[in-house]
């Protein structure tokens, strides 16, 4: 492993005035996307969306530091024959790769989920190296209240269980060093969902609890922290509490717990956008940076925050790649002045 050069890339991901790209949607979670505009979800209609994406020249120049593909986007090629990680390349964005294979009901544990796709990961990491990958990404799913994929909240105050963030920690910690062992900057992202009516202090106690086990399992399986993201939730209400705790208040709690697990060795943190509104996500953002200083570059790694309007604007026509282009620019720039805090609503 050279630490130099991972820390090199991990600097780059969070350049500050640009952000990451989310684009791995998995087949079962593009369909859903597609369903809600009404387009197939094809091999050819999944490629000319995010072909699309990766030709916004302006969003893709000047706001987008990387984007997180899914494996079948980066073996595609554009319609040109350009394979998509060229066009990603040639906007001076650096092309990441999802390698988690989703996830499966955690034994023992009723409506708690484990994230897997370890086994074969070294051979995978090589040839995504290969094709150009410079950053990967895991995804550890942790829910309030139970419910795993199906329903919610059955499992109540136990939930979740320390067996649940344990087993979910060591698997990031295997990734990352992994990842670190490939030469790829591993994007750490320990999810804790904000489904569910639980309040911002539940979300606080929860996720804190979770980063302070990640960041234990992520010292004694020796990852190097100047050579990771972490790419975590925002403390926030849960969108079915009916109190919704304020932007400055997200802002504040979230700056806070950061700062109390989170080593300053860490080059960065992106968050996700986890089903906020494209606003929100935009403002929450904005408003941490606005505390400062911090010892840690905060930006966005958004999916939905930053797909939802071009994908609407778009709807799978090709007379309307321009508007889903504009539309995609739009949200970019405003999550790159939320990222050196010089958004204003
Ligand atoms: P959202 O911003 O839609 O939560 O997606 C980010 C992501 O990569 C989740 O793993």
């Amino acid at each position: 492993m050279n630490l130099a050069d991972l820390n090199k890339v991990a600097l780059a991901m969070v350049t500050p005035g640009k952000g990451i790209l989310a684009a791995d949607e998995s087949s079962g979670t593009i369909k859903k996307r597609f369903d809600a505009i009404k387009v197939e979800s094809t091999e050819d209609n999944r490629r000319d969306y995010r072909e699309m994406l990766f030709r916004s020249q302006e969003a893709m120049s000047k706001y987008i530091s990387g984007v997180i593909l899914y494996d079948e986007t980066i073996w595609q090629n554009a319609k040109d024959g350009t394979p998509l990680v060229k066009l990603i390349e040639q906007a001076g964005a650096i092309p990441g790769i999802k390698v988690d294979e989703g996830t499966q009901a955690l034994p023992a544990c009723p409506g708690e989920l484990v994230t897997v796709g370890l086994d074969r990961l070294a051979e995978r990491l090589a040839k995504y190296y290969e094709r150009g990958a410079r950053f990967a990404k895991w995804r550890a799913v942790i829910d309030i209240g139970g419910g795993g994929t199906g329903g919610r909240g059955t499992g109540g105050p136990s939930i979740p269980t320390m067996t649940a963030i344990r087993v979910n920690a060591h698997a990031l910690a295997r990734y990352a060093a992994l990842c670190q062992a490939a030469q790829i900057v591993p994007i750490v992202e320990p999810e804790v969902l904000m489904d569910g009516d639980h309040d911002i202090d539940r979300c606080y106690d929860v996720t804190q609890r979770v980063l302070n086990r990640t960041f234990q399992e992520l010292r004694v399986q020796r990852v190097a922290l100047e050579g990771m993201i972490l790419k975590p939730n925002m403390a926030i209400s849960g969108k079915k509490c009916p109190k919704q705790a304020s932007v400055q208040e997200v802002a504040e709690k979230t700056v806070r717990l950061l700062k109390s697990c989170v080593p300053a060795a860490v080059p960065g943190i992106a968050f996700l956008s986890g089903g906020q509104s494209d606003e929100e996500a935009t403002a929450h953002l904005d408003a941490m940076n606005k505390i400062g200083p911090l010892p840690w570059r905060l930006t966005f790694s958004y999916g939905r925050a930053l797909q939802a309007a071009p994908q609407k604007a778009w709807s799978g026509k090709a007379d309307n790649v321009a508007a889903g282009q504009r539309a995609f620019s739009h949200r970019a720039r405003m999550n790159g002045l939320a990222s050196t805090g010089t958004w204003d609503a």
